[in-house]
This record gives structure tokens, C-alpha cells and sequence, in this order.
């Protein structure tokens, strides 16, 4: 096994926002099945509805849902009625299964940054939507996926069309502040590595290969010069990759998972596992001495994390602690991460590569089968 990292920043810093990108507004979700969905993230995930749209209310060709917790929005749209949008999610639909459509960003001037990404070289998919208190437009990125720049008044509502939910008040043991990374499986991550320091200026924040012997990859991650987004980009490396299946199943490019960022990882994952939220399978070894060695002093009760099954991993500034949901949707292709991160650790958890695979050799062996 060949474990390759590269832990600090290998781009230089260009230190511009050409776009004027504020951060992630929300990611839109196209799914069989809106109001499942919906109940699925108040379930399980600890978020409140917010907004609702349909065609009474002016949005044709779907039913949708924005649910969300602090800066968290996710959008979940179904197909709705006949015409074009209906019969685009249903294609969607029907290509990919439920997954991301949008990752979009709010911005200062969306005017501007439609403008300025198409001058970059950006594909413009959906042209400026000007409304009184709110402005839109999308450009393309990896697969379907897109990018849609939306800029909107202080209070104001989501988008046209969307009303605002009454009640729903966080107040469970599931915490979550905002999305830390997004994460793109592509096939060729150079061109997307390009995409992202030509149309947005982002950094190569750093990057790392990782080769388990099982599942081989090379990824990426661009960022924000501010840091506020982090989009990790991944390519298939061998041809049992994991990134191989994500393509394979989701019949092209697009988002694998989604790490939100919590202040209490022990609280949430605790609450998430009591609600029924399915985690990856992370073996009792894995918790052996060598964890002790490989982790140090840490704030948490290391018995309680080997009970919840939650990762630590450690880099030059800190640690961070994550655990990665199953695939939520039909086809194995979506997942979410819950992470949490001390003393500035700005990794990704690479290190939990090599050792969830030492853990489960190391199983082997007790079981005699290695
Ligand atoms: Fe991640």
C-alpha cells in the first residue's frame, strides 16, 4: 500500500474572489420523492422545514422542500405536472437516481459573476433571473452538476415562489453549524482542478493519493482563497475504485458526499444513531494501541468514540474527529460526513484511509482468515 500526503497548502495563494462568492447558499437534492426526503433530514438529521414550493405557489414542474439547520439549506425538489422543468428532473432522475443537481453560492452580484464566469470560460446554463429582492442565474460544472449564483436581499425570502415555513424550532441533540466541504467524483480531476482556479480563482488547497489495495484514488481539494468553501475533487485511480463505482452508478460525474460541520460530534452521531442513521462499519480493532499512538491527548472521552464509532484523525494544527453515513439514496452513490474539527486541523481525515484498512486487516487476522 502506497500512502502518499501532502499536508500543507501546495498552491500559492492568489488571494482574489473574482466571482464574489459569499459562501454556499444550499445545495438542491432531485429526488422520487420530496416530502420522504424532507422527513428523512428533520429525522435524521436534525433540520427544520423553512421554505415550500409548488405550483400554487408560482414554481411549475416541481414540488419542493428547503429544510436546513444554522447555514445549512438543502433544496429537495421532485418532478410535478407536465413541461420542460417536470420533464427535466425526470430525466435527472431517471440518469443519476436522487442526487445533486446544484451546488450554489451566494454571491455579492450575480449579475457580475454570471457575467465574469462565462468571461473566465464557464458554460452559462440558466441566464440571469431578475427579480426585486432576489437574483439568479447557473453555469455548468462537473457531469450535470451546476452552479447557480444567487443574490438576494437581507431578509428576504429563498427564492420566488417559495414560502416560508411557520415553527421549527432546533432544539434536539443534533447539531449542525455549516457545510464543510463538498466533495466531486470526476473523471478526469485535472480539467475540474482547472475549472476551478480559472472560472473562480479557488487555491489547490492541498492534495493526496491514496491506494488501500482495495480502492485506489487521487484527489484534489480546491478552495475559497478565504477558505469558506472547500470542494475536494476526486478521480479513480484503479478500476475497483470507489470512484470507478460512483461513476459507474450514477452514470457519470457528480457529488459524493457532503461533510457538514458540527460542534459536537458525540452528541449528534449519538442522536443520528438513536434516529436511525446508518454509519460506516468501522471495525472494534481500529481502536487498538494503535490509535492511542496515532492520536495523542484529545479532549474527547476515547471510550465514548470507540462506543459510537467515530474517527479521529490528526494533522500539523489539531485534530478532527468524522464519520461518514451509508450511501442515503437507492443506488450507492451519496453519503454524508459529520466532522468536527479542533485546533484549526484543515485536513480531511486521509489519514483514516490507510488506518481503516490496517484495522480491518488487522480483524483478519483475529479471525484467523489473514
Ligand atoms: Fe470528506
Amino acid at each position: 500500500m502506497s500512502t502518499t500526503f501532502f499536508d500543507s497548502a501546495v498552491g500559492k495563494k492568489s488571494g482574489v474572489n473574482p466571482l464574489g462568492l459569499k459562501g454556499i447558499d444550499h445545495i438542491e437534492f432531485i429526488v422520487d420523492n420530496a416530502d420522504q426526503w424532507r422527513d428523512f433530514f428533520i429525522g435524521k438529521y436534525g433540520m427544520t422545514c423553512r421554505y415550500y414550493a409548488d405550483e400554487q405557489s408560482g414554481v411549475m414542474g416541481r414540488r419542493a422542500h428547503v429544510v436546513g439547520q444554522g447555514r445549512i439549506n438543502f433544496l429537495i425538489a421532485e418532478p410535478a405536472g407536465r413541461g420542460t422543468e417536470a420533464d427535466f428532473l425526470r430525466w435527472h432522475l431517471e440518469k443519476h437516481g436522487c442526487g445533486v443537481r446544484d451546488v450554489a453560492f451566494r454571491v455579492k452580484d450575480a449579475r457580475f459573476a454570471l457575467a465574469e464566469a462565462e468571461r473566465r470560460g464557464a458554460r452559462v446554463i440558466r441566464p440571469l433571473d431578475e427579480h426585486a429582492q432576489f437574483n439568479g442565474g447557473s453555469i455548468a460544472a462537473y457531469g450535470d452538476t451546476i452552479h447557480t449564483f444567487i443574490e438576494r436581499k437581507p431578509h428576504t425570502d429563498f427564492a420566488p415562489g417559495y414560502r416560508p415555513m411557520p415553527g421549527g424550532v432546533e432544539e434536539g441533540d443534533i447539531h449542525f453549524a455549516m457545510i464543510d466541504h463538498v466533495v466531486a467524483n470526476v473523471e478526469h480531476m485535472e480539467e475540474w482542478v482547472k475549472y476551478y482556479e480559472t472560472v473562480f480563482g479557488f487555491d489547490l488547497f492541498m492534495h493526496f493519493d491514496i491506494n488501500t489495495g482495495r480502492s485506489a484514488l487521487m484527489s484534489k481539494v480546491m478552495s475559497s482563497t478565504d477558505g469558506w468553501v472547500k470542494m475536494p475533487i476526486n478521480e479513480p485511480s484503479s478500476q475497483n475504485s470507489q470512484i470507478q463505482e460512483f461513476l459507474d452508478r450514477y452514470n457519470g460525474p457528480g457529488v459524493q458526499h457532503i461533510a457538514l460541520l458540527t460542534p459536537s460530534i458525540i452528541d449528534t452521531v449519538a442522536e443520528m444513531r438513536r434516529m436511525g442513521q446508518d454509519f460506516l462499519d468501522v471495525p472494534d480493532t481500529y481502536y487498538d494501541a494503535e490509535f492511542d499512538q496515532r492520536i495523542g491527548e484529545i479532549a474527547e472521552d476515547k471510550a465514548l468514540l470507540r462506543q459510537l464509532k467515530i474517527l479521529v484523525d490528526r494533522d500539523h494544527d489539531g485534530y478532527l474527529l468524522q464519520l461518514f453515513t451509508k450511501c442515503v439514496f437507492a443506488r450507492p452513490t451519496l453519503f454524508f460526513e459529520v466532522i468536527q474539527r479542533h485546533g484549526g486541523a484543515k485536513g480531511f481525515g486521509e489519514g483514516n484511509f490507510r488506518a481503516l484498512f490496517e484495522a480491518i486487516e488487522r480483524e483478519q487476522v483475529k479471525r484467523g482468515s489473514l
